[in-house]
């Protein structure tokens, strides 16, 4: 397995990148870990305007050349394109805010960050919201990908419906599509999709963002058939989480602000995993982490988390059992829609019904 994946455009994407959406994170603490990535041998950056740290990254990437531990060739950085400026003529004010920030004069790639289209200026909540026109953004994306400023350019949440719209419409095929995807999560309908017109996939929250609400606990980090792996290659389950990604064809972006879990992610070269255990992780229940309520509004543009993503997903990862045993009470669901994922579509919404019965 080589230490990157080549885009369409020609171009190397390290296979592992670090995240740095840190949260409320106190200042310093991403600048200090991009600093002590890229000195451990991280050579991609996720960034985003969103992120509300480009400033301190820009910093630390003036200082890590200035200090000699890597030429600005030598680095593949990613960032995006905020809700607010999808308008055409506001598409080249976002990536020069953000090249600024960075204090860079180029980016490796620039994304799509959603489907979704802001007010500009505004908070990206459901009023602020305005219908998407993807293509003119799009137009204006090309332009920056024409302009050199950005290296490659793609797309971040997108479907395959929304794939597939844009590429019948693309001049510049999008190069990447950043999405979530991990043993847990693991995109198979969109991953054939993205394979069969040359799309990167590029995965976020490759752990499965542990600790946080939608992950449950540990998440698919605890999952049996992860830890067994684990176990038998004599690797943690976070890193058996990653190379599964990497064997399944795509890059992986997981964020950590620790030393020693940053090198810990980056040790996924000069093994692998079998094809037999690869095979196990098919039967791992399929649980989204980010589901993006925040867009959803009965008056908005999207009034179910589905019309977003445009499919069907599982909804007991919210729902708080009123049981005292409530890893079993949304276990039962789990396997309902393990079957449901099966099915065709009224099959899948009987098995939904059936879900949201057993829910109530
Ligand atoms: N395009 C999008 O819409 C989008 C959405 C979400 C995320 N992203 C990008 O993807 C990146 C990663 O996603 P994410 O931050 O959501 O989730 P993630 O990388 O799956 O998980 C991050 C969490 O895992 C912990 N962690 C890191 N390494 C670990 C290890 N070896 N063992 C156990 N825990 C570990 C981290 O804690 P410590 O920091 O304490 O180690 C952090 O709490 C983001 O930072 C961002 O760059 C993009």
């Amino acid at each position: 397995m080589a230490e990157f994946f080549v885009l369409n455009t020609g171009a190397r994407i390290p296979s592992v990148g670090l995240g740095t959406a840190t949260g409320k994170a106190e200042p310093g603490v991403v600048g200090a870990a991009v600093y002590a990535a890229v000195k451990a041998g991280y050579r991609h950056i996720d960034c985003a305007p969103q992120y509300r740290n480009e400033k301190e990254i820009g910093l630390t990437l003036k200082k890590l050349f200035e200090d000699g531990v890597v030429k600005r060739e030598d680095l593949f950085i990613t960032s995006k394109l905020w809700s607010g400026n999808h308008a055409p003529e506001d598409v080249p004010e976002g990536i020069d805010t953000t090249l600024e920030d960075l204090q860079l004069e180029y980016l490796d790639l620039f994304l799509i960050h959603t489907p979704i289209r802001s007010k500009k200026g505004a908070i990206p909540t459901p009023e602020n919201f305005l219908p998407v026109d993807i293509p003119a953004t799009w137009g204006a994306m090309e332009k920056l990908y024409h302009s050199g400023k950005a290296r490659a350019i793609g797309v971040s949440n997108f479907s395959c419906k929304r794939m597939e719209d844009l590429l019948a419409i693309a001049s510049v095929p999008p190069a990447v599509n950043q999405v979530e995807s991990h043993p847990g999560w693991q995109q198979m309908k969109l991953r054939e999709l993205c394979k069969s017109k040359g799309v990167h996939i590029s995965a976020y929250s490759p752990l499965g963002k542990p600790g946080s609400p939608g992950s449950m606990g540990k998440g698919f980090l605890s999952n049996p058939i992860v830890v067994s792996v684990a176990e038998k290659l004599q690797k943690t389950p976070a890193q058996v989480a990653l190379r599964w990604g990497l064997q399944m064809g795509h890059s992986v972006l997981p964020k950590s602000v620790n030393e020693t879990r940053m090198k810990e992610n980056l040790s996924v070269f000069g093994w692998s995993i079998p094809e037999d255990l690869m095979a196990k992780f098919s039967e791992i229940p399929q649980v989204k982490t980010l589901r993006a309520e925040f867009v959803v509004h009965p008056q908005g543009i999207y009034k179910t988390v589905e019309d977003f993503w445009d499919a069907l997903l599982p909804i007991f990862c919210l729902v708080t059992s009123p049981f005292p045993w409530p890893r079993l009470h949304l276990l039962a669901p789990v396997r309902l829609l393990q079957q449901a994922s099966s099915g065709d579509l009224p099959q899948r919404i009987d098995h939904l019904q059936g879900l949201r019965e057993s829910i109530r």
